[in-house]
């Protein structure tokens, strides 16, 4: 749409005219690499913001090199090797990234979501100097604990303020960062263990610093991320138009847009955004005249999530899409990828860490492609693509599996068979449900309730994630093959429910997402906005707007009386 129909619709009617979803994205300008190299800013914000991703990735994938090493079993039999904590060290992470992610959900309301960051970013480093210093179990798993709280807390805030910077046209791609810096993460911590085990010899020399320094090292990026807080990321515009820093939010979009404040894409953003905020709050308001605090007034959110049908719905989406992200079985293979290899005949113990280390490399490698390609295909043709993808591998290893399950050792070639199909459901994985799980919850959710609904569904992320890491050692050991049938299944449901249910949400601002979900109709509700659109509408006269040179016809300047 030409800069001149939305002068012209800003300044006649109403925000329901100016933000005409398919107009407003094509205003942006173009999606996937193209788009993120042409806005620079949000491609250097995002990277920077993804370091919280690469954190995430990094603390879970470091823990299983360390476990396996000589002076750390010696030092913590119970811990390391086969030890009877073992499970525990390994998921206490999860449940405190479980709490993390919700108790992050008022303090990105209340501090803003990049100092909630931030506060996450310390508890992130407690936890890491507790576990590279821990000289007995319980500073081990406090460590972790913390440190879980805290990589929680991160997986939730940095996404949400991904989305919330990020232009319709780029959000999918900009929030993909975040999964390819997590993907980056695991891959680094794995190479990292595998090269410092050698610090002092494998065997008994082995010096401590083998498994201190890969935890202690993960300061780095957390004081990064933490500095960055501060002197680098912007607040969301979302958050500050939220907390009635509306002049404030102007510059930062202004910024964030590469565009003057008064230019009109800017312009018509800022006001979809206020109409949208003020829209939740005057609801909240007149829905519950006494909630007060804002206590109360989180309280009356968390139960409109699941009361209103059409934010239980979104709810249940973003649920669902983190619970079937985690069973797929990804973190089945991330966690015991050595095991699963040597299962399938793949003997020798480098053999089958060389094969774990090349999963990290092609979820690093599959994680490319997709910046480019979700908001250009869409979410919902990428995921089904990937899922279709994830449930062949799963259908195939299991058979494989249960045809060689006792004669792996004669038949080589089907064991290698096996592996190379656990290649394939990563790289499926890596472009598809990966990121997209993170895409949909960051934008379905309308301003006033997208903390709490974030907290929530991120939070499924992490008690899934323990739930698969609690019970994969037990089928391996049990069902064996049918492990991989479990997963197929749940690859199917995901490909299933995405082709009959899923709706489309690539392009479409997040104010507009009601289209799309139902909800906020009504007479009250019509009134509600009818109110708001006008106070705007009064506001947006007063706007001087921006005038490209020779941009504009002469009809269109002297209609818009335009100052400069
Ligand atoms: C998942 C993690 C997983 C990682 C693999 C993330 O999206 O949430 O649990 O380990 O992808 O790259």
């Amino acid at each position: 749409m030409s800069d001149e129909k939305i002068v012209r619709m800003i300044r006649s009617s109403s925000v329901d005219d100016i933000s005409s979803s398919v107009d407003l994205d094509s205003a942006y300008g173009p999606s996937g690499f193209r788009g993120l190299l042409k806005s620079s800013n949000i491609l250097f914000y995002s990277l920077f913001a993804s370091l919280g991703g690469f954190l995430f990735g990094y603390d879970q994938g470091v823990i299983s090199g360390v476990l396996v090493m000589h002076d750390f079993e010696a030092r913590f039999p119970r811990v390391g090797g086969n030890g009877d904590l073992q499970g525990w060290v390994v998921s206490i992470m999860q449940l405190g990234a479980f709490v993390g992610a919700l108790i992050n959900s008022p303090l990105a309301d209340r501090l803003s979501r990049r100092y909630s960051v931030a506060v996450a970013c310390v508890a992130f480093l407690i936890g890491s100097v507790l576990q590279a210093a821990a000289v007995d179990n319980s500073m081990l798993f406090i460590g972790r604990f913390i440190g879980g709280i805290g990589l929680g807390q991160i997986s939730m805030g940095v996404p949400l303020w991904i989305g919330e910077v990020a232009p319709p046209n780029l959000r999918g791609s900009a929030v993909t960062l975040q999964q390819f810096a997590i993907a980056c993460g695991i891959m680094i911590s794995f190479w990292l263990d595998y090269g410092t085990q050698y610090i002092g010899g494998i065997g008994e020399g082995q010096s401590q610093a083998a498994w201190r320094l890969p935890f202690a090292l993960r300061v780095v990026p957390a004081l990064t991320l933490l500095t960055g807080c501060f002197f680098v990321l912007p607040f969301s515009p979302r958050w500050l138009v939220k907390v009635g820093r509306e002049h404030e939010a102007l510059t930062v979009l202004s910024r964030l847009r590469k565009m003057p404040e008064n230019h009109p894409i800017v312009q018509a953003e800022i006001m979809q955004i206020k109409a949208g905020a003020r829209f939740d709050a005057l609801t909240i308001k007149e829905k519950f005249p006494n909630a007060k605090t804002p206590a109360q007034i989180a309280f009356q959110q968390y139960k409109e999530l699941f009361t209103q049908k059409h934010l239980s719905r979104r709810l249940f989406v973003a649920c669902f899409m983190q619970f079937l992200q985690q069973f797929t079985g990804v973190n089945a293979i991330i966690y015991y990828a050595p095991k699963m290899f040597k299962s399938i005949g793949l003997s020798g113990n480098s053999v089958s860490l060389l094969a774990t280390g090349v999963v990290g490399i092609i979820n690093v490698v599959a994680t490319v492609p997709a910046i480019g390609i979700v908001d250009n295909f869409g979410r919902r043709v990428v995921l089904m693509v990937g899922a279709l993808f994830m449930s062949l591998s799963h259908f195939i290893i299991a058979t494989l599996y249960a045809i060689y399950e006792h004669s792996w050792a004669d038949h080589l070639s089907a064991g290698w068979a096996a592996a190379a199909f656990v290649w394939f459901f990563v790289f499926n994985f890596a472009y598809s449900v990966g990121c997209i799980a993170w895409i949909y919850p960051t934008e379905i959710f309308p301003l006033g309730v997208r903390a709490q609904a974030m907290g929530i569904a991120i939070s499924v992320n992490w008690i899934s994630n323990f739930v698969i890491g609690l019970i994969t050692p037990i089928m391996l050991s049990q069902f064996k093959f049918g492990t991989f049938y479990f997963f197929f299944a749940f690859t199917m449901i995901l490909f299933c429910w995405v082709l009959l249910f899923l709706p489309e949400t690539k392009g479409v601002p997040m104010e507009e997402m009601d289209r799309l979900w139902g909800g906020n109709e009504g007479k009250e509700t019509a009134d509600r906005m009818a109110r708001i659109q006008q106070e705007l509408k009064c506001e947006s006269r007063n706007v001087p707007i921006y005038r490209k040179t020779g941009s504009y016809s002469d009809d269109l300047d002297i209609e818009l009386q335009d100052q400069y």
